[in-house]
């Protein structure tokens, strides 16, 4: 029985630690996978639009330093830029999964990891 919560404690501490991350850390993965990141593509890939009606900045506004509607719902979302709002990019499954979602909006497909790198190395140093 002890030994079961000694177990599940040490599991859920790993879990914990594997999940929390910080900008730094998912810059870096997304950096391995492709190559180094430069922030004016990433600032250029953010403000501009893919073929579909909506660019990033479409929701998140430019700079993404402050509170933004959503353009369809008018609900309110929270900075995008780490400076400004430090919950962001501290979950690589959050941030997978709403890069996924807002790339299939915006590009009609995922991101790939030299595009999530670019923009994430831009929105790191958004004042
Ligand atoms: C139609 C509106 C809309 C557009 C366009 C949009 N987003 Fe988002 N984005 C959202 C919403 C809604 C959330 C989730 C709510 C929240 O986290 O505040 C979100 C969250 C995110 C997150 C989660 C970050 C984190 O760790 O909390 C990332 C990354 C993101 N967006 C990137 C992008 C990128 C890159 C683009 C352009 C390719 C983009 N978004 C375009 C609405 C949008």
């Amino acid at each position: 029985m002890l030994l079961k919560f000694i177990t599940t404690s040490l599991l859920m501490g790993f879990t914990l630690s594997v999940f929390a991350i910080t900008p730094q850390d998912l810059l870096k993965i997304y950096e391995a996978q492709s190559s180094k990141a430069s922030p004016s593509r990433g600032e250029q890939f953010f403000n501009a639009k893919h073929g579909k009606e909506w660019s990033c900045s479409s929701c998140h506004e430019n700079p993404p330093n402050h509170d933004t509607k959503h353009i369809v719902t008018g609900k309110v979302i929270k900075p995008l830029a780490p400076n400004a709002n430090p919950a962001r990019f501290t979950d690589e499954i959050k941030a997978d999964k709403w890069f996924k979602r807002n790339c299939n909006d915006v590009l009609d497909r995922d991101c790939t990891a030299q595009e999530k790198a670019e923009v994430l190395s831009w929105l790191m140093i958004v004042k």
